[in-house]
């Protein structure tokens, strides 16, 4: 098991570049499942999920040669259109891949996947878009086995607005016979990010990033090169990390229109923030402000960043009000974060945090992703040392988070504890 061993107190200062987008990256990389042509991507992310969506197409048949800055995937040979369980299981993005398989080879089977506990985390509304599509859909001893002569472009309309739901029709649609009209489509930047990208490849899809997206299909994509674009989610990490421990950061290679409702309450905490086209420059107060937030569908507050909100409020000066309206279990790290003297109380879907004046080290232990970010989050700005154990999920979207935050100036270090 991986740790990662904080010494607290640090201020963070210095300039800082965001990575790729794991959750831009994701579905692009399942995209070129659909195009037999090489595609060649840039600013993919080194970390888990990447690799494991990458050995997965490798398993599918798929070429990939990974240098310096990019990826190329020629998908021209790949044959196999089942996911091995097991890989299914380590994350929930794989569920976009059926979509892909299903578009070109016009059958998958997959199972339903895995991925942080953060709630049921059902694929009803992938699977009721399927169908829409015509495609037939049989489960069999835990496997999915969709199937279609072809797919017949179709209106949905989506209940909630699913970012994986809304990916998954777009992929499954491509070369789909008419054209395929979402309602109630997820508008978050990744989706946009990959239809920008697949339309370089020759496909038709309007709209993303909004409501209603339309995909007219055609009959062959092309080779492509394309840069994806920078990871919000990580970016407003830094920019938290250094907001809870007084110091100033220019965040480069960041896209600051993805992240305004996060830029936005870290100015109501007391934040400086400029904006200079791909660099984010925040300088944070002695002490925050306390906030309220509530999560939202893109392009509300984005329910990655509650957890990360949530830690550093913890030492802002008054009650703060945090409600999760996303996802059904996605307050596991305040039980950390109260054992580190944090003062929270939990309402259904809402933490209430009293600012305290301080918080010590302790051993915590990562539950999810967003949850163990959280948590490094609260290492910072407690005294002592601090020891952040099952840092395998923060590894999975996270780009050399500790490599980060000590040019930074922050005092961590990983260390493998048996
Ligand atoms: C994507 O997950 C992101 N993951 C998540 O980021 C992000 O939190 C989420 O969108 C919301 O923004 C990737 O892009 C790889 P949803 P996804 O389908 O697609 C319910 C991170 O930390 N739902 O929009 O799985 C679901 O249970 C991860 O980077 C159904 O009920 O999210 C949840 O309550 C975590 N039925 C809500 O919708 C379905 O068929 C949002 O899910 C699908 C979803």
């Amino acid at each position: 098991m991986l740790s990662y061993i904080i010494s607290g107190g640090n201020k963070l200062s210095g300039r800082i570049k965001a990575s790729g987008s794991k959750n831009a990256a994701l579905p692009i990389i399942a995209s070129c499942i659909l195009n037999p042509e090489p595609v060649t991507l840039y600013n993919i992310p080194d970390i888990e999920d990447t690799k494991i969506t990458l050995e997965i197409l490798k398993i599918l048949g798929c070429k990939i040669t990974r240098n310096s800055d990019k990826i190329i995937i020629c998908s021209k040979d790949m044959l196999k259109t089942a996911i091995p369980k097991d890989l299914m299981h380590k994350l929930r993005s794989t569920v976009v891949l059926a979509g892909a398989i299903i578009g070109r080879f016009k059958k998958a089977t997959f199972s339903y996947p895995g991925g942080c506990n953060i709630g049921a985390r059902p694929i009803d509304l992938h699977l009721d878009s399927f169908k829409k599509l015509g495609i037939t859909i049989d489960e069999k001893d835990e496997y999915i086995h969709c199937k279609c002569k072809e797919i017949v472009g179709k209106r949905i309309k989506l209940k909630f607005p699913s970012v994986g739901a809304t990916e998954n029709i777009i992929l499954a649609s491509v070369y789909a016979k008419g054209a395929t009209h979402i309602t109630g489509a997820a508008k978050e930047p990744e989706i946009k990010d990959l239809a920008k990208c697949l339309n370089s490849m020759g496909a038709k899809i309007y709209g993303a990033g909004t409501s209603e997206i339309t995909i007219f299909g055609v009959k062959k994509l092309h080779s492509t090169s394309y840069k994806i674009m920078s990871d919000r989610i990580e970016t407003g990490t830094l920019l938290c990390a250094v907001a809870c421990t007084g110091g100033t950061v220019t965040v480069e290679n960041a896209d600051a229109q993805n992240l305004l409702t996060v830029l936005y309450s870290l100015k109501e905490m007391g934040c400086k923030i400029s904006i200079n086209r791909d660099k984010i420059k925040l300088k944070a107060p002695e002490k925050l402000n306390p906030v309220s937030v509530e999560t939202q569908p893109y392009p509300g507050f984005p329910t990655d960043m509650q957890p990360i909100i949530g830690a550093i409020l913890t030492k802002a000066k008054g009650k703060s009000i945090v409600t999760e309206n996303i996802f059904e279990n996605r307050f596991k790290y305040s039980e950390e974060l109260v054992r580190m003297g944090a003062k929270i109380k939990q309402k259904d879907k809402t933490l209430e945090i009293i600012g305290v004046d301080k918080m010590h080290g302790e051993i915590v232990m990562s539950k999810d992703l967003r949850g163990g970010a959280a948590l490094v989050i609260a290492g910072l700005m407690s005294e002592g040392k601090t020891t952040v154990e099952n840092i395998e999920y923060i590894l999975r979207g996270y780009e050399n988070l500790d490599e980060k935050l000590r040019m930074l100036g922050a005092n961590i270090k990983k260390e493998k504890v048996v």
